[in-house]
């Protein structure tokens, strides 16, 4: 077919792929792996998806205001009268616990005269417009008009709040702004089945980082659609991450890339031990004593190991359950759109979105998303970075700061060369790059179809 490396054919630190699968039973039917096929050898990805300003207006009009999209987390508006503001594109969304317990989502936006109703998150009790003073129920219903004698034309059930419409899933919000879309369920797909051992409703917000970078959201979120670029970008991973030994698979609105750890890849130019592959794993240095070494087993049980006692403390002995490849393997799921919730015990969870109306800078979110015990632990608060800042100034990532750091360093020179390139698309690996076709599939049906 290709020169791509066969997952399974690939051997590094003597392990295949398949013997990885084998140790590790992580269920994934063989059916479905098949689907991925149909998007090798794709025509290239034209240019003007990330430059041209009639491409992001069509994209805003086709797809940001029909789509189903992640909103924010239910954990983060807990309490009657707890609102966040959601933006994209040029649309700002008041998402609003009422008092009847129910998320809503209002237009931002008061039907006097139109100031935005909130400027920020918060908590009210009423929802009240600071420029004349008209105010709104937290269901939406119009509650005081000011001088209510001078408006006689003003009528009750028409001056109530316009909604979108609301779903949740796995503790996210969910809006969509087309009231004729398809059932939030139906736009799911696979994934809550995928994702009832990861039960992602019963994390809380252990961290969340949100910062602007200066490229076309799709140029930020296609750098975690593959491992391809380990090598090139993060090469100290390369001792062991089986970053071109990764499997891709893709079912209709979701996608996954699962990439092994614990385990070289097979572009390293030599192989590393066991206690190498655990001293890359751990950024720990070679003349660093204090060290524990694998011993007769291989790097990726003992981290295994080692992983599954941090969480046995938060959640009991059911991390006897899982197994080796659920506490390991980088196993990166992506919803359609832009949200990417690492599946298994990884607390990972990515969204990318334009950056308001730009379509020349956009915002990335990390959410690390963590089991607990006991009461649920209040949300993070939210750090925000600039396009200046570094990835390192949020120490809440901790080593993962460092990577992303190296993915944010590309990210603005891919976009000032896609604004310079002459050739008309960017060119994909048949098979490492097909999370990226795939996106780029449905993008084309939404924005083009
Ligand atoms: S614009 Fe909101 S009350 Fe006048
Ligand atoms: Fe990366």
């Amino acid at each position: 077919m290709n020169d791509r490396q066969e997952p399974g054919a690939a051997r590094s630190a003597g392990v295949t792929y398949q013997q990885l699968l084998d140790t590790d039973p992580f269920p994934v039917p063989e059916s479905l792996r098949e689907v991925a096929p149909k998007y090798l050898g794709s025509a290239d990805v034209p240019i003007e998806r990330y430059i041209s300003r009639q491409w992001h207006e069509r994209e805003v009009e086709r797809l940001w205001k029909r789509v189903w999209q992640a909103a924010c987390r239910e954990e983060q508006i807990p309490d009657p009268g707890c609102h966040v503001l959601y933006e994209i594109a040029n649309v700002s969304l008041v998402i609003m616990r009422g008092d009847d317990g129910r998320i809503r989502a209002f237009y931002n936006a008061c039907l006097h005269r139109g100031r935005a109703l909130k400027d920020h998150g918060g908590r009210c009790s009423i929802i009240r417009c600071p420029y004349h003073g008209f105010a709104w129920s937290l269901q939406g219903e119009l509650q005081d008009v000011p001088a209510r004698w001078d408006f006689p034309h003003v009528d009750d059930a028409a001056f109530a709040l316009p909604e979108v419409r609301v779903g949740t899933w796995g503790g996210w919000v969910f809006v969509n702004m087309d009231p004729d879309a398809e059932p939030l369920e139906q736009h799911l797909g696979e994934l809550p089945r995928h994702f009832e051992r990861w039960a992602l409703e019963d994390r809380y917000i252990q961290a969340h980082v949100h910062k602007v970078i200066r490229c076309n959201w799709k140029v930020a979120q296609e750098a975690f659609c593959e491992s391809y670029h380990v090598g090139g970008t993060h090469p100290q991973a390369l001792p062991y991450l089986g970053d071109v030994n990764s499997q891709v698979d893709i079912w209709d609105t979701v996608a996954r890339v699962i990439t092994p750890g614990g385990t070289a890849s097979p572009l390293l130019g030599w192989t590393p031990s066991e206690d190498e592959i655990l001293r890359y794993m751990l950024d720990i240095r070679v003349d660093e004593e204090n060290f524990f070494t694998a011993g007769d087993q291989s790097a990726r049980a003992v981290s295994a190991a080692a992983a599954r006692e941090r969480w046995r403390p938060v959640v009991g002995d059911r991390v006897d359950q899982w197994s080796d490849a659920e506490f390991i393997d980088n196993i990166d799921y992506t919803l359609f759109p832009n949200l990417h919730p690492w599946g298994a015990y990884n607390r990972i969870c990515y969204r990318f979105r334009p950056n308001g109306d730009d379509h020349r800078t956009c915002i990335m979110e990390v959410f690390l998303l963590a089991p607990f015990s006991g009461p649920r632990p209040a949300p993070a608060a939210t750090t925000y970075l600039g396009p200046d800042d570094d990835w390192t100034d949020a120490p809440e990532l901790g080593m993962l700061a460092k990577v992303f750091q190296q993915d944010a360093f590309n990210m603005p020179r891919v976009q000032r060369g896609l604004e310079t390139m002459t050739k008309p698309g960017v060119t994909l690996a048949n098979y490492q790059e097909s999370k990226v076709r795939w996106l780029h599939d449905l993008l084309g049906r939404w924005v083009e179809g």
